[in-house]
Parts: structure tokens; C-alpha cells; sequence
């Protein structure tokens, strides 16, 4: 039971940190730097997007033998959701006799800093990888470094740099972390609720501050439930990546915050004979390695979602809550028939995400509702699924438009369409008149004229800041004509139907 409040407990190289008396939405970048002076991570944007903050949170595995590592970005994380974790800077990584870890190393020696902003975020960004991946590929490392950005170096020799860090070996490479794990032990957070003497869940706060305001950090579902029937206006805290930017750049200042991060039952994945159930704080790093096989054109559009620190935290719940016209699963989810289930204390019921949105960041929430899970289908026999995001930059960069597409071929003909996409209207919505064209129709019989009309008469020409409608409207129609092109051949799909 956690019996301590306004103390968030960490562990940091070998001890614990107890930071006591710290707002509710201190950042953990801010903490570090200002009441640590740990100075190594930087501040660049203060929003996720350059990576300059990057640092490793660590959380004791399953069998609690040892630390699992997830890249994060520490300007828009809230110092309340370290308690019971372990945290590993820039400065975790020298040894104890003064050597350096071998991808400091090997930046010096390829020549890999320069102004030397980036460098700490970058040198975190590929110890991370390398925890897991002792001799990762270039497409790997690119990948590991799409959320941090160099101004002056160039990536090339950062590059290069691990590729020779990663001849060091996963010994040489492993964090120092040996002292930290009988002290996650010790600061381990409560798996089980607290009752008072009636027997009623009493969730106790991390932080509370003299105002009376609370971050609270429930282990169970019946809590968070319970939590939100007795404060309504509480603000949910999945990943954080949308409170982080509110809180650094709104100033938002939420009175009660209720954090998921420490329920287990929303961190799991169960899979059932058709359909997985997603649970809300499950990481979108997770979400793509279970739809990786399934529905690759899912995982692809996942990959290119922010960036590792971003989707090592980011929920699809959390997306899909917020609503953004642009968010990028949900025309996967709404094309793939997924449902949500939503709980408001002990009562639940399950809704289509396509019927969720009721206007621009507006949905059929309650007042003490949040959304426990997503379930979504898994493929059956002959269905085929597309998606394809378009934006300026290949990574980390936000949607012009994204389309999802999912049919089963009958006879040579479209079947079952679910056609959605992201930007064209202010939430992410299906698109019935396009679907009713293709219904029906064998794919070589759908014409561009005939989609750029019932894109027209679907949507209301809008210009916006990331593209013109002409583009975004262009962009809708030729995605199914390409989708179209590709659909498996007569011969294929019925195989697949008969497998
Ligand atoms: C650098 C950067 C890059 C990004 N790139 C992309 C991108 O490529 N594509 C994209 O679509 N988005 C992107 N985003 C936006 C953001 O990452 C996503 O919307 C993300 O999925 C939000 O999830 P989260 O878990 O972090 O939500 P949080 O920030 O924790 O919460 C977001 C909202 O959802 C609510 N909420 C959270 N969980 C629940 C729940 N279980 N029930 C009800 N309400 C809930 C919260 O109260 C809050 O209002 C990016 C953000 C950043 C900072
Ligand atoms: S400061 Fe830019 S991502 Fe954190
Ligand atoms: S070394 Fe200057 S920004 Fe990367």
C-alpha cells in the first residue's frame, strides 16, 4: 500500500530519490534539471518533437529479475508517474572508473556531435536500442533515431558511430543497473486497492498538494472507475503526450490527474478466437507488434506515428479520446470495425468507434466515463486491410491525410467495404458515399471520376495548414485507386477464402 503522499519515489543509478513537495505537473525534464541539476538532458522544444530530452525509464520485468527500458521524453512527462520506476540520464551512463559507455565512445571516435545539443537525447535514444538490440540494422538505428533531431552533424556518422558502438557487445552495452533492482523492490508500487473500515476503495494520491488537488496513481480498474464516479472533471493520464504539450504549452493546470500507468489489467493484450482486446494503457511500441503480422499496412502506419519516445508511451485510447482530426489509428480502427469498451463505475458498454465522435474533440463520453479497452477484429478468411498515411516527412511528422481501407472480394466483387480517413473533416470519420461506390463493384470497374465526385459530395472543401484540399482531396481518391490496383487477384482471394 502506498502510504506515503507528495513524495514521488524513484530510483536513479543505485538510489532512491524521493522528490517531496513538487507540483502535480512537474515535468521530469524540469525536475532533473532544476532540482537535480542534471543538466545533461536538454531542452529543445518542450513538445516530443526534437528529442534533445530523451531519457531511458525502467520498470522491473514480469519475473522482477531484471530492468525493462522504454525511450522517453522527458520534457512532457510528469514527474508523478516515475514512483515506483528507475530513471537513467545522459550522466547514468559514465562508469564508475570514469570510462564511457561505448556509444559515447564511438560518437567521439566517428565523429558524431558537433554543437552537441542534440547529443545527449541522440546517445539515449541508441543505448535504449541496444538494450534490446545488441547488433541492430541501419534501418533500425534510423528508426531508433526518428525522434531526435540534428541540426549540424548530420546522421551519417551517428550512424556509423553505432554501428561501432554495437561491435562493443550487449555485455559491454547493458545499462549499469545491478543496484537499482533491489530497490525498485523496495518502491514497487501496490498491486491491490486500499479499503477503508466500510469496506469502500480509498485511492491514495502521489501528490497531494495544500489546495487539495491529487495525481493519483490506482493499480486496479475499479479504482480508476471508482476515482471518476467521486471526481468527474479528474483528467485521465495515459501516455501523456497530449497533457505533456498542454501542461508545457497551455499552461494547463489539471486539478485532479488520475494516471493509468500502474493498472496492469489496461496494460494487457488478450487475444480471443476473433478479436484482441487492447487494454487503454497499452503503448502503440505494443499495438504494432500485435497487428505487425496481421494488418502490416496497420503496423507501418504505427511506425511512422511520432517517433520511439512517442509511441513507447502514446495509447491508442489516449488518441482516440482526444479526437484530433488528424489522428492516425483511428481510420485503421474505424476501417477495421473496432469497438471500445467504455466504464463508468461498475456499468460498461461497448460502442463502434464510428459512432463515438459527436463533433470536433467531442464524443458520447459521460461524465466518469473513460474508455477501459479497444477491441478490434482480428482478419477472417479473404479480407484484405490497407492504410497509408501522407505527410510532408516520411517520420514524425502529422497526417495530410490518412485512408484505411478494409473489403473481401465475393465473386470478383468488393464486399464488406469500410472506407475512413484523418483530415478531411474535423474528426476522423468514415465515408459512406465512397464505400457504397466501391460496394459491389469489382476493383477495376471504379472509376477516378466517379470517387472524386462522391468525394466532393462527402466532404466540405476545406484548405488547412498541413496541405490544400485540392491536395488532401487528390490524395483521398488516388489511395483507393492505388489500394484498388493491388487488391489480390480473383484466383488469390478465393484461395484465401477457401484456406
Ligand atoms: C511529438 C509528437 C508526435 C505525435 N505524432 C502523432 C502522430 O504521428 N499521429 C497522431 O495521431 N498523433 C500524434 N501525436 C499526438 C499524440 O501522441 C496521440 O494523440 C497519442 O495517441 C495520445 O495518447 P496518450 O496516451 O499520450 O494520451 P494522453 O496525453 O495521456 O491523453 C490524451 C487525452 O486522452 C484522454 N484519455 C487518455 N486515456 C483515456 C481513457 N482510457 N479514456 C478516456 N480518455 C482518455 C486524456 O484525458 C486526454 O484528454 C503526437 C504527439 C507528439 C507530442
Ligand atoms: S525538449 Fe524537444 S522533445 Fe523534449
Ligand atoms: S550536433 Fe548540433 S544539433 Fe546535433
Amino acid at each position: 500500500m502506498t502510504q506515503v503522499t507528495n513524495t514521488v519515489r524513484f530510483v536513479l543509478d543505485g538510489r532512491i530519490v524521493e522528490a517531496q513537495g513538487e507540483r502535480r505537473t512537474t515535468t521530469v525534464l524540469d525536475y532533473l534539471r532544476e532540482q537535480l541539476q542534471r543538466t545533461g538532458s536538454k531542452e529543445g522544444c518542450a513538445e516530443g518533437d526534437c528529442g534533445a530530452c530523451v531519457v531511458l525509464v525502467g520498470e522491473l520485468n514480469a519475473a522482477g529479475t531484471g530492468v525493462d527500458y522504454v525511450p522517453s521524453n522527458a520534457c512532457i512527462q510528469l514527474l508523478p508517474t516515475l514512483d515506483g520506476k528507475s530513471l537513467k540520464t545522459i550522466e547514468s551512463l559514465k562508469r564508475a572508473d570514469g570510462s564511457l559507455h561505448p556509444v559515447q565512445d564511438a560518437m567521439l571516435s566517428c565523429h558524431g556531435s558537433q554543437c552537441g545539443f542534440c547529443t545527449p537525447g541522440i546517445v539515449m535514444s541508441l543505448t535504449g536500442l541496444l538494450q534490446t538490440v545488441a547488433a541492430p540494422t541501419r534501418e533500425q538505428i534510423t528508426n531508433a533515431l526518428s525522434g531526435n533531431l540534428c541540426r549540424c552533424t548530420g546522421y551519417k556518422p551517428i550512424v556509423e558511430a553505432t554501428l561501432t558502438a554495437s561491435q562493443a557487445g550487449a555485455a559491454q552495452l547493458k545499462l549499469d543497473d545491478g543496484a537499482d533492482l533491489t530497490l525498485l523492490q523496495q518502491i514497487r508500487r501496490a498491486r491491490t486497492p486500499s479499503y477503508n473500515l466500510e469496506g469502500e476503495i480509498v485511492v491514495q494520491p502521489v501528490v497531494r498538494t495544500r489546495k487539495g488537488n491529487e495525481f493519483v496513481s490506482p493499480a486496479t480498474v475499479a479504482e480508476v472507475a471508482q476515482y471518476l464516479l467521486q471526481h468527474p472533471q479528474a483528467t485521465l493520464l495515459a501516455g501523456s503526450t497530449e497533457i505533456g504539450l498542454q501542461v508545457n504549452k497551455q499552461f494547463a493546470r489539471p486539478e485532479h490527474i488520475v494516471s493509468l500507468g500502474n493498472v496492469t489489467e489496461l496494460r494487457q493484450v488478450q487475444s480471443a478466437a476473433t478479436s484482441w482486446r487492447i487494454g487503454a494503457q497499452v503503448s502503440l511500441t505494443q499495438v504494432e507488434q500485435v497487428v505487425a503480422q496481421a494488418y502490416p499496412d496497420f503496423a507501418e502506419v504505427l511506425r511512422r506515428f511520432g517517433s520511439p519516445p512517442i509511441r513507447s508511451t502514446a495509447t491508442l485510447a489516449g488518441n482516440i479520446a482526444n479526437g484530433s482530426p488528424i489522428g492516425d489509428s483511428m481510420p485503421c480502427l474505424m476501417a477495421l470495425g473496432a469497438t471500445l469498451l467504455l466504464r463508468r463505475g461498475e456499468t460498461t458498454r461497448t460502442l463502434a468507434l464510428d459512432s463515438f465522435y459527436t463533433g470536433q474533440k467531442k464524443n458520447v463520453l459521460q461524465a466518469g466515463e473513460f474508455i477501459e479497452a479497444i477491441d478490434l477484429p482480428k482478419p477472417t478468411p479473404g479480407s484484405v486491410f490497407r492504410a497509408h498515411k501522407v505527410s510532408k516527412r516520411f517520420d514524425q511528422d502529422i497526417s495530410a491525410t490518412c485512408c484505411a481501407l478494409s473489403y473481401t472480394l465475393r465473386g470478383g466483387q468488393l464486399a464488406q467495404v469500410k472506407l475512413a480517413y484523418n483530415g478531411l473533416t474535423p474528426w476522423p470519420s468514415r465515408a459512406p458515399k465512397l464505400e457504397s461506390l466501391l460496394q459491389g463493384r469489382a476493383p477495376g470497374e471504379v472509376s477516378a471520376q466517379a470517387l472524386d465526385a462522391a468525394i466532393a459530395a462527402s466532404f466540405t472543401a476545406r484548405d488547412g495548414l498541413r496541405a490544400t484540399w485540392a491536395y488532401r482531396a487528390l490524395v483521398a481518391r488516388n489511395l483507393v485507386l492505388q489500394f484498388l490496383e493491388e487488391a489480390p487477384s480473383r484466383s488469390d482471394a478465393s484461395k484465401e477464402v477457401l484456406a
